[in-house]
């Protein structure tokens, strides 16, 4: 089966000389949920912005076949709907309808089908009451819900959500796993959550340093990392046991 992500030997460095990708590998299969674990500062966040031409770095990256070229990434866009951490950096629009539509409007649709686009997208969300709704005043889960409708909008063949649970309180945590446990797309979700990882993937890896040093069953990375959220793993700190 042919991967719908592939990256060979990516590396990036920003522009203050941070090297924060060192030789990445990464396939992602149809039909696959992998959660993307690791500590802060990993190159996590850097990796999936390179999954739709955010950034460029040395290497090769290619989804759906076409490599990750200039020419190519308004169609990779289109195939790779990114959820941002940070829900306001992705809501701008004066209602929820509008921000939802933005995305189909700008695709070309005429304004009656965006908007149809749109509402359908809000129904699968649960949120099709909220349509007429300032984003600026809803709660967390409900901002990252109409980010997310934002980006199904687009019809994506593969979703990236980096962090989605940051700033959800735990029952908002679970209506996004069970709203996310139900969308067919191949996902690849960062978290730093391990329950939330083990809810919906079955595959995980393992961000350190800026390299994947560990890709396999979510539980036994997770076990083997000893990953408690929000502290370094014990082999960044040569303590690690039982290998
Ligand atoms: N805009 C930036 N400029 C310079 N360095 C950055 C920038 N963004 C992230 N970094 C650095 O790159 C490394 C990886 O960061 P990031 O991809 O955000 O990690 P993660 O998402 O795993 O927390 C870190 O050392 C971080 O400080
Ligand atoms: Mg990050």
């Amino acid at each position: 089966m042919d991967p719908l992500i592939e990256v060979r030997g990516l590396r990036f460095r920003y522009d203050d000389g941070t090297l924060a990708l060192d030789g990445v590998d990464f396939q992602l299969f149809p039909g696959e949920t992998v959660a993307v674990l690791g500590p802060n500062g990993s190159g996590k966040t850097t990796f999936v912005h390179h999954l739709n031409g955010l950034l460029a770095g040395e290497g090769f990256v290619s989804v759906c076949g076409l490599p990750a070229i200039k020419a190519n990434l308004p169609a990779i866009r289109q195939k790779v709907g990114l959820v941002f951490q940070d829900s306001d950096e992705q809501l701008f629009m004066p209602t929820v309808i509008e921000d939802v539509a933005f995305g189909p409007l700008n695709r070309g649709l005429e304004a009656s089908a965006a908007i149809e686009a749109a509402m359908r997208a809000l129904r699968g969300v649960g949120l099709e009451a909220l349509a007429g709704r300032a984003p600026y005043h809803l709660s967390a889960g409900e901002k990252k819900r109409v980010a997310l409708a934002g980006i199904l909008a687009m019809e994506p063949e593969i979703l990236v959500l980096d962090e989605p649970t940051t700033f959800l309180d735990p029952p908002a945590q679970r209506d996004l796993a069970a709203l996310l446990g139900r969308l067919p797309q191949a996902k690849l979700i960062v978290t730093h959550y391990a329950p939330f990882a083990r809810a919906l993937a079955r595959r995980a890896v393992f961000f350190e340093k800026g390299r994947i040093v560990a890709d396999g069953p979510v539980d036994e990375v997770v076990e083997r990392f000893q990953w408690i959220p929000g502290t370094a793993p014990a082999s960044a700190t040569g303590t690690g046991s039982g290998e």
